[in-house]
């Protein structure tokens, strides 16, 4: 195959959209990119350098030399990391950068896999398929609590709940490239749906995206 083949996953906190898609990229032998961690590095560097979040010229700066090849998920994925990065994801410069290494990544063969908000809107609106994976927020937030309580933690479900609507909220709200289906996306609703499921559902889409793109 001579261009790279792309899958798009985009949806909500907690929405599954992760597993779903490193499960894919395994199934089709793809790289996988989670996006979500290219804007929490950025954060990251501003909370590390003792930054307030609204420098917006130092935020651009660390997602210019951001090298996406060396995020690392346990230092990225705290609580205060992804409130910060959903601050900075509001900035247009920062944005831009991001954006400009993802497709970088994507439009590397043999493919990609990448999940995130925006990337069957902006980041790969040409993607061979594009997924936007979705759950009712109660359904999201009673996840996360499970498994944080699984791993031995402590959480307030009320909490997770609030936090997830609050990130929603952003998400959705932001002038830049808002969460949101692109036109041409397939909807995968996994409120009632566990991940192996919703695994199969979406790879009878791939599967029919493949054979349409070997025929041409
Ligand atoms: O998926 P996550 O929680 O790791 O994402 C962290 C923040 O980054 C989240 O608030 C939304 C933002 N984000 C974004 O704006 N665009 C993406 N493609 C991925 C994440």
């Amino acid at each position: 195959m001579k261009r790279p083949f792309v899958i798009a996953i985009d949806g909500p906190a907690a929405s599954g959209k992760g597993t779903l898609a490193r499960r894919l990229a395994a199934a089709y032998g793809l790289t996988h990119l989670d996006t979500g961690l290219s804007y929490r590095a950025v954060a990251h560097v501003l909370l590390r350098h003792g930054l307030p979040l609204e420098n917006a010229s130092a935020a651009e700066t660390a997602a210019r030399q951001l090298d996406l090849s060396g995020l690392d998920r346990a230092t990225l994925s705290t609580h205060e990391v992804g409130e910060a990065a959903s601050k900075i994801a509001v900035m247009p410069g920062v944005r831009r950068a991001l954006v400009e290494k993802q497709r970088e990544f994507a439009n590397t063969l043999p493919g990609a896999v990448l999940d995130g908000r925006d990337i069957g809107t902006v980041v790969c609106p040409d993607a061979d398929v594009k997924l936007y994976v979705t759950a009712a927020a109660r359904v999201r937030a009673e996840r996360r609590f499970r498994e944080i309580l699984a791993g031995g933690g402590e959480a307030e479900y009320a909490e997770i709940l609030a936090d997830i609507e609050r990130r929603d909220a952003r998400d959705m709200g932001r002038a830049d490239s808002p969460l949101k289906p692109a036109a041409d996306a397939h909807l995968l609703d996994t409120s009632q749906m566990d991940i192996e499921t919703a695994f199969l559902a979406s790879k009878k889409l791939i599967d029919e995206a493949f054979a349409a793109k070997n025929k041409t």
